[in-house]
Parts: structure tokens; C-alpha cells; sequence
């Protein structure tokens, strides 16, 4: 039987907290829930897919560095680091498989400061603005080619 793929799904600081957090920008699922959706769509798909959660910026660049050679694909949401963190952005460069940006909302449609993302240069695209289905599509592009 063929070894099968792997996906990690990073999300940072707050993503634990989307039931608090105002539902017009991030929707009404927990991260639990969206867990679980995107734990069903790799089952239907035949993907492995593993999840972590920080708020901080070093577990997060940690994480990303233990993923080398362990994953073929890195789905990430690095939530308010992604319009600052050089750091996180330095340790996905270093990542050679697929990275896909994730964001519930459309942060292009909002304040201005989190128009700028520095971590999606160095990934291979990014959805926003779709909430959860943004995970789930990610998922699926993953499957869908991209990924190795
Ligand atoms: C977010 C958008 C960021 O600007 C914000 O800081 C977040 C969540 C999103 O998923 O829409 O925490 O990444």
C-alpha cells in the first residue's frame, strides 16, 4: 500500500478563541469544529492530516521547522503574525513542499494594516474571505496536484 500523504494545519494566535471573536469576520464554527471538517474531507480524500494551534510566534517557527521532511504539504493560517512576523515567514521559506495561506476573512476588505501579509510570498498562494471552506479548498488543492 502507498505510503499516504501528509498535511499540517498551523493556525496562530486567537484561532483558538473563534467563538469569542466576532462572527461577521470569522463565522460562527469553533476551531474544534473546523478540525473536524477538514479531519472528514482528508478521510474522503485519503490524506493524513495533522493540526496545531499556538499563540506564540517561537512554538510556531518551531513547528514549521519539524515539519521539514515529515510533510508534503503545509496549510497555514499564522492569523496577526502574518502581516509582521519576518520570523515565521524566514522558517516557511526554508520549507520546500506546498504551502497554502489561509485566512476566514477577507483581510484585504479590512483595516489597512492587515492588508499586507509577509508570509504569503513564500507560500504558493492564499485564500481568504471564504471562512472554514477556505481550510477545506486548501485541503483540496493540496490533493489536487500541487502537493507531491
Ligand atoms: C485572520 C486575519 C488576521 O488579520 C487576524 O489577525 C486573525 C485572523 C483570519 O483568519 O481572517 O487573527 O488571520
Amino acid at each position: 500500500m502507498l505510503n499516504k500523504k501528509r498535511i499540517l494545519i498551523i493556525n496562530g494566535p486567537n484561532i483558538n478563541m473563534l467563538k469569542s471573536r466576532d462572527s461577521i469576520h470569522y463565522g460562527i464554527k469553533s476551531l474544534e469544529d473546523i478540525q473536524d471538517i477538514c479531519l472528514n474531507k482528508a478521510k474522503e480524500l485519503s490524506v493524513d492530516v495533522d493540526f496545531f494551534q499556538s499563540n506564540s510566534e517561537g512554538d510556531i517557527v518551531s513547528k514549521i521547522q519539524s515539519a521539514i521532511n515529515k510533510y508534503n504539504g503545509v496549510i497555514i493560517n499564522p492569523a496577526a503574525y502574518t502581516h509582521y512576523s519576518i520570523a515565521i515567514r524566514d522558517a516557511l521559506e526554508i520549507l520546500d513542499i506546498p504551502i497554502i495561506e489561509v485566512h476566514l476573512s477577507n483581510i484585504h476588505k479590512r483595516e489597512e494594516f492587515r492588508h499586507k501579509s509577509v508570509t504569503v510570498p513564500v507560500c504558493n498562494g492564499q485564500i481568504c474571505g471564504l471562512g472554514y471552506i477556505g481550510y477545506v479548498l486548501a485541503i483540496e488543492a493540496l490533493c489536487n496536484g500541487i502537493m507531491e
